[in-house]
């Protein structure tokens, strides 16, 4: 054997060892626990055969606590680049199986390695977490590894699309970056996100909580909204990933790829015309709304079990890809709260900094009120998606199918905020508040509250008002909507709109 070839074996083997990171044992335990591997992982996540490999030799440089006579090629994460359906991503993926997936310093320059490529190249970065956090023998160099880390998430922002997959119990920083990506995948059962474990917990406050109460897929994804999916096994969750980055561009130089559709742009339904309940108290669902507009009923609801009298997600209209806002009035009536607008306001930031479009439907009573929504601070809250729409430059089509009261109508994309085309269906009201409460206000001690309430609902119940001041473009049949929409969407492609220059804007936080 040549010396060249002695050379090449040993990398062969020397690469295969790397592959097996903390050793088949631990492999065993991951996979006895539900879980894959960092590099099984990858491998369903990428296109076959796409996958380059960064840093696969890069060793610690620890020597606290006999670390230095433990070294694995690699350090407890596979980096490097692929293809998702052949455009180009960057990728990492934390290896449980050597050190807990804890962060090294040399782990963090890995990543960082990934994510500066990233931003030279304009292309998303996938992190696939499985981390116990800072390594906590290298102190304070597991903690500026995360520092790096975080800048660099920071600066990332609205410039590449950053999206974080939980894949196991994630603690400390490897919780933090993914707060502050675009988009927080969790799996139920296996994966977890807390600052601490419940060890540390009991120790620090006494509280005795189980790992899934303190930081489960279920309670990020339907209590804390810190987790936009939750989903039923690693291979769903791969799979939302990649169907998410079908509706996002590369980056923010960039729009969203077209998908071809054989659905009719000017397919009319006939049962929005009929949608509407004649009561105006009673529900509607709008999933049948949204289902009805955009192209082939397909839509990738974000947030589907956090604050569902909101409903967000992305879907095709015309093969443009489009973020969706609608009122859910089969949840709280629709009304915007704390966590609605919360909720409403990142996705709506999102879509603006990558050129999706927004289509908003409208049915919303108003804001919940109370000293529940108060304390919680409604008002800053609510002012997030108030100014996150009132910033967006991109084209803003909006329609209004019932209610749309008060402050809350201001809310919803109206034209005031830079709405760029605004239609109503003819049930709709829009107005200060409903008939009620303002027969209720103007008229208590009136002889005839009934006839005074009709007189209200007659001039104000209704988008004659706002459609005779020019505050909406058109009062559009229901069954036409999803053609006005894509006209709409077609006309604004070329919009061009700015914000004055400044530093960085101020949203209340
Ligand atoms: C070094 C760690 C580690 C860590 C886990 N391990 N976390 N090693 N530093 N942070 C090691 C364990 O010693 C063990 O090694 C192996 O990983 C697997 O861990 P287990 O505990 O056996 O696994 P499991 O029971 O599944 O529990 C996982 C866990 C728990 C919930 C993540 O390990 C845990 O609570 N770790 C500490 C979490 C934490 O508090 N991190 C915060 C760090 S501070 P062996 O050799 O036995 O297999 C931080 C600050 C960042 O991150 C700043 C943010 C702003």
């Amino acid at each position: 054997m040549s010396i060249q070839s002695e050379k090449i074996e040993k990398l062969v083997e020397r690469r295969a060892a790397a592959a097996l990171g903390g050793g088949q044992k631990r492999i065993d335990a991951q996979h006895g626990k539900g879980k894959l591997t960092a590099r099984e992982r990858l491998a369903l996540l990428l296109d076959e055969g796409s996958f380059e490999e960064f840093d696969a030799f890069v060793q610690h440089r620890c020597t606290n606590f006999g670390m230095e006579a433990q070294h694995i090629d690699g350090d407890g994460v596979v980096t490097g680049q692929g293809t998702i359906d052949g455009r180009l991503v960057f990728v990492f993926a934390q290896d449980f199986t050597v050190n807990g997936g804890s962060l090294s310093k040399t782990m963090s320059e890995k990543i960082c390695k990934v994510m500066d490529l990233a931003m030279k190249v304009g292309a998303p970065v996938i992190g696939l977490n499985d981390s116990g956090g800072a390594r906590i023998q290298e102190g304070i160099d597991a903690l500026a590894g995360y520092g790096e880390i975080f800048e660099r998430n920071i600066l990332s922002s609205g410039v590449v699309p950053q999206i974080s997959a939980i894949m196991g119990p994630c603690a400390g920083g490897a919780v933090y970056s993914p707060a502050l990506t675009d988009f927080t995948l969790m799996v139920k059962g296996t994966s977890y996100m807390f600052l601490t474990g419940p060890g540390v917990v009991k120790s620090v406050t006494g509280e005795e909580v189980s790992q899934e109460d303190l930081g489960g897929a279920s309670v990020h994804a339907s209590k804390s909204g810190v987790a936009h999916f939750a989903a039923e096994s690693e291979q769903e969750a791969i799979d939302t990933i990649k169907k998410l980055l079908s509706f996002i561009p590369q980056n923010n130089l960039e729009t969203a790829p077209e998908r071809p559709t054989h659905d009719p742009v000017n397919r009319r339904d006939d049962a929005l015309n009929e949608i509407i309940p004649d009561n105006p108290n009673k529900a509607y669902d709008m999933y049948k709304v949204i289902g009805s507009v955009v192209d082939d009923g397909e839509f990738l609801e974000i947030h589907k079990d956090f604050a569902k009298n909101i409903i967000v997600g992305f879907a095709h209209m015309g093969g443009r890809s489009v973020g969706v806002v609608a009122n859910q009035p089969a949840v709280l009536a629709g009304v915007l709260d704390i966590n609605a607008s919360r909720k409403a306001a990142r996705f709506v930031r999102f879509c603006d900094a990558f050129n999706i479009p927004l289509v908003t439907l409208v049915d919303v009573p108003g804001f919940l009120c109370g000293t529940q929504q108060e304390y919680g601070a409604v008002i800053t809250n609510g002012a997030k998606l108030l100014y996150a729409y009132g910033e967006a430059t991109v084209p803003k089509v909006t329609v209004t199918l019932r209610k749309s009261y008060g402050g809350a109508h201001i809310v919803m994309s109206c034209k005031q905020l830079r709405g760029d085309i605004n239609y109503a269906w003819p049930s709709a009201n829009i107005a200060v508040m409903g008939a009620e409460g303002a027969a209720g206000v103007l008229y208590g001690k009136d002889a005839d509250p009934e006839a005074r309430k009709a007189e209200y609902e007659k001039l104000f119940c209704n988008p004659w008002q706002a459609a005779q001041k020019g505050y909406i473009e058109d009062v559009i049949e229901p069954r036409n909507t999803r053609f006005r929409i894509i006209r709409a969407l077609a006309v604004l492609d070329g919009k061009r709109q700015e914000i004055p220059a400044k530093k960085h804007d101020n949203l209340p936080l």
